[in-house]
């Protein structure tokens, strides 16, 4: 998603910003720009593709103390130069995240007022009817406070005024915004790793909330009174920001999730969530983390005896509302910021549904939504790419199924105790895992152009985790079947060669799976067989061995091989691993 960052103080501005904007990076953007004060008029420069491509563009030492910079991620009109922020109309200029609902009538008003536009963004209107209300008003914060009545949509607004040479000023309806201080100057940004190089102290905008921003005074409003915020100090360091070594942060992640496993076990037992007086329990999620709610499904229906709905959050949100009152409804997100989880959950709640997020960031949009949030605590993640904050979802929910199933005794003390044992164990395994050599089954399988991932049960939540990991970061068509499914259409698609990886975790489901991978094998399928059992040799290819776990734990060690591999077909592919085409990061728009 689109990124912002914004500063004002004692210190060249566009050194800030060009670092803050390389920060955001990982958000995913397809353009880039900058708008400066300087000598009293608002400089701007724009490019498309990447931050370098800026950076050629401007020269850093520029005379200049105040700025505001964006990474555009397409929405309304393509990425070009012309419809990258920021955006300058009249005496406004603007850099924008999210979306104006009313864009089009907006932009009717505007040009039976005599305005004309340069580009397709629903941006370039807001510019405009700031612009036009400020003319009316000739108070910043009046203007504000009725434009934030105005536009309609989710949003976060930078905003530069020509008239006020000493002053940045900030919106936020929806997307994420902070403010940052520090003892050189003040900022904005779409989040603090953005300026985690300047300041670790900052405010969190809440919706609604107007910032007016100087050198070293800030003011914030609501509803046309001054309000005081409480100052924060953001947790984490700037070693973020550097792959320590790796090549990619993918990479850095993945050798993360051993402490991020430890963590998790350690933070365990703060988790403020019994689940036993619910008698349903819907999760709601997107992408890797509507994977992982598979896997949570399967572990709360087998050993917690209590149903579970896994639901697209996309699809959740538009669909007939028949959530029951004794159910449970969990968000899961890494970001705590993607569009469609939130609107689920703000939609159980407007239905009187409990409501618990798992969420990978503090004072996130979901986290400050529901009515109880557990942390996953896998750190700030920078690959668009999720492992290490996957892994932390599917160790949450593996333990939060497992203690629900303790309560309700369903398992006994000593069978919960040598569960937990084995989840101490994990740590160790998963980095096993990690150090083994993807790079030989990686340059087998590189060059095709359809892969298939088979599994069955959990095992099928497991592979498309693990068809998703691929296709996201090598762009090779990657898909997740039933293994039962296949004799019912996919199966046709079937030639020599064609690459199958079999997840097989599940023993029950054991034979089943070998009989579906017999099925391809004997058409030619290049079969890869990632499992924690005996598999009988004539029914693969390739064998990847995980080490010995338990239905709790299988599904953490089975991914790690999926995550490696993925990335080392990427990086034969030579792909933009940590920021794939067309992906970003955190997807605030729906
Ligand atoms: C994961 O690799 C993807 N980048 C994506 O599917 C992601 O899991 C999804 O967008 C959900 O994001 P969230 O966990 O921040 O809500």
């Amino acid at each position: 998603m689109c990124g912002i960052i914004g500063y004002v103080g004692k210190k060249k501005a566009l050194p800030i910003l060009i670092e803050g904007l390389k920060a955001l990076e990982y958000r995913g953007y397809d353009s880039a720009g900058i708008a400066y004060l300087k000598n009293n008029t608002i400089e701007m420069v724009k490019s498309i593709g990447r931050i370098s491509n800026l950076e050629e563009k401007v020269i850093e030492t520029e005379d200049s103390y105040m700025g505001i910079g964006h990474t555009r991620w397409a929405t309304h009109g393509k990425p070009t130069e012309n419809n990258a922020h920021p955006h300058h109309v009249g005496k406004i200029t603007l850099v924008h995240n999210g979306i104006i609902e009313n864009y089009k009538e907006l932009k009717e008003e505007c040009l039976a007022k005599g305005y004309t536009f340069q580009s397709d963004t629903d941006t370039e209107v807001a510019a405009a009817m700031i612009d036009m209300v400020y003319r009316e008003e000739k108070d910043m914060q009046k203007t504000l406070q009725k434009i934030n009545k105005i536009l309609e949509g989710s949003y976060a607004l930078g905003i530069l005024c020509e008239d006020d040479t000493d002053t940045l000023y900030a919106v936020r309806k929806d997307s994420p915004l902070i403010v940052g201080t520090s003892t050189t100057g003040n900022y904005i940004a779409s989040d603090v790793p953005a300026i985690i190089k300047e300041t670790k102290v900052y405010y969190l905008l809440e919706p609604n909330e107007i910032a007016e921003i100087k050198e070293s005074e800030i003011h914030f409003y609501k509803e046309g009174k001054e309000i005081e915020k409480e100052k924060k100090e953001y947790e984490g360091d700037a070693s973020v920001r550097d792959k320590m070594g790796y090549a990619h942060f993918m990479l850095k992640e993945m050798h993360e999730e051993t402490d991020v496993i430890q963590n998790t076990l350690q933070a365990f037992p703060t988790f403020d969530a019994s689940l036993t007086s619910y008698k349903k329990i819907q999760i709601v999620s997107c992408g890797s983390a509507f994977h992982a709610g598979l896997v949570a499904k399967s572990l709360f229906e087998k050993y917690a005896k209590v149903p579970v709905e896994v639901t697209i959050a996309s699809e959740y949100r538009y669909a007939p509302f028949l959530t029951e009152k004794n159910t449970l409804v969990i968000g899961v997100s890494q970001s705590g910021e993607t569009a469609d989880t939130l609107a689920a959950l703000k939609l159980a709640k407007e239905n009187g549904i409990d409501t618990l997020g798992i969420v990978n960031v503090k004072e996130s949009s979901i986290a400050r939504e529901v009515d109880k949030v557990i942390y996953t605590v896998a750190g700030p993640e920078i690959a668009v790419a999720t492992t290490k904050a996957y892994l932390a979802q599917v160790t949450t929910l593996s333990l939060l199924a497992l203690s629900l199933a303790y309560e309700k005794d369903n398992i006994t003390k000593e069978e919960y105790d040598t569960i937990m044992h084995d989840f101490s164990l994990l740590p160790t395994k998963v980095k096993e895992l990690l150090n083994k050599n993807y790079k030989e089954i990686a340059e087998k399988i590189y060059q095709k152009e359809d892969i298939f991932y088979l599994g069955r049960g959990v095992d099928y939540a497991l592979a498309m985790e693990g068809s998703l990991k691929l296709k996201e970061i090598s762009y090779i068509h990657a898909e997740a079947y039933a293994a039962g499914e296949l004799k019912h259409g996919t199966i046709s698609l079937i030639e020599k060669g064609t690459p199958v990886i079999s997840v097989i975790t599940d023993t029950n489901l054991k034979e089943k799976i070998v009989s579906n991978n017999k099925e391809v094998h004997a058409r030619g399928a290049y079969i890869l067989v990632i499992t924690n059992t005996d598999i009988p040799e004539e029914s693969y290819d390739l064998k990847i061995e995980l080490p010995e776990g338990n239905p709790f734990t299988n599904p953490v060690l089975a991914v790690v091989p999926m995550q490696m591999l993925g990335y080392e077909v990427a990086l034969l592919r030579k792909c933009d691993i940590d920021k794939p085409k067309n992906l970003a990061k955190s997807v605030t728009v729906e």
